[in-house]
């Protein structure tokens, strides 16, 4: 097994458009800082075996020691009139889809942007908007052992190596996800969230768990159709929530 998401590793994994072209560099800040402003077409993807200034949502960072896990951003350009903050669940759905594959043990979407697996974080996702195009970010931890996983999170993470005493190949994986996030991005153009929602449903990990809201405490009741998550307030009154940072009792 090569350990380098090198072009030349990667494309005998990729299959569609996403990929190309492919920017990649051994070691950069950030792979989202290689797309924005870039004006590349629908896409093409930045790829990194470590960044030295990852980024996470909410302002936070994303680490990840040398060689051990999946960094990718994808360049969109989505129709006009489309609700964007659906495309993280996308990116979700594809890389949760993509963990299945790997380990054979079923992967939960934590809306708005997260995969988990047995509780615990194994990717993120960080889009960001910049005029008419959105560059959509994953990060997958892969090869991590517990002792290089980041100390202090939100939410308690986890690598697939962690999960089950097995390292991956990174470069079949950023396959799988490419190829994945292709067809999901376009059954979204088409037919919006709906056309995925049976996946998404399916792997709504905060279902009906206490949860805070921006401090608030609620019961999450579903992810919507239309990507946004619906919650029962302590009050018993139902409320729709846009985007945010939902905590959860384990
Ligand atoms: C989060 O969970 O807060 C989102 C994390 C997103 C991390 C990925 S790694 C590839 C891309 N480049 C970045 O700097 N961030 C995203």
């Amino acid at each position: 097994m090569t350990d380098s998401l090198a072009p030349e590793v990667v494309e005998p994994h990729l299959e569609g458009r996403f990929g190309k072209p492919y920017l990649y560099e051994p070691e950069c800040a950030s792979t989202q800082q290689l797309l924005l402003g870039s004006g590349l077409p629908e896409g093409a993807i930045a790829v990194t075996d470590h960044q030295t200034g990852g980024r996470g949502r909410l302002g936070r960072v994303w680490e990840e020691p040398a060689g051990t896990s999946v960094l990718v951003s994808v360049m969109l350009h989505p129709p006009p009139g489309r609700h964007l903050p659906e495309l993280s669940l996308v990116a979700a759905l594809a890389a949760a889809e993509m963990v299945e594959g790997a380990v054979a043990l079923a992967a939960q979407i934590k809306w708005p942007n997260d995969v988990m697996l047995n509780r615990r974080k194994v990717a993120g996702i960080l889009s960001e908007l910049e005029g008419k195009t959105v560059v959509v970010g994953i990060g997958v931890n892969v090869n991590q052992t517990r002792e290089q996983l980041p100390l202090e999170s939100p939410i308690e993470p986890a690598s697939l190596r962690t999960a089950t005493g097995t390292t991956y190949d990174r470069a079949a994986l950023l396959g799988s996800l490419l190829v994945r996030f292709e067809r999901m991005y376009d059954v979204w153009r088409e037919e919006g969230l709906d056309g995925l929602y049976g996946g998404l449903g399916a792997r709504d990990f905060l279902r009906g768990r206490r949860i805070t809201v921006d401090g608030r405490q609620a019961t999450a009741v579903q992810i919507l159709r239309d990507g946004r998550l619906e919650i029962e307030t302590d009050g018993h009154v139902l409320e729709t929530i846009e985007s945010g940072e939902v905590l959860f009792e384990r």
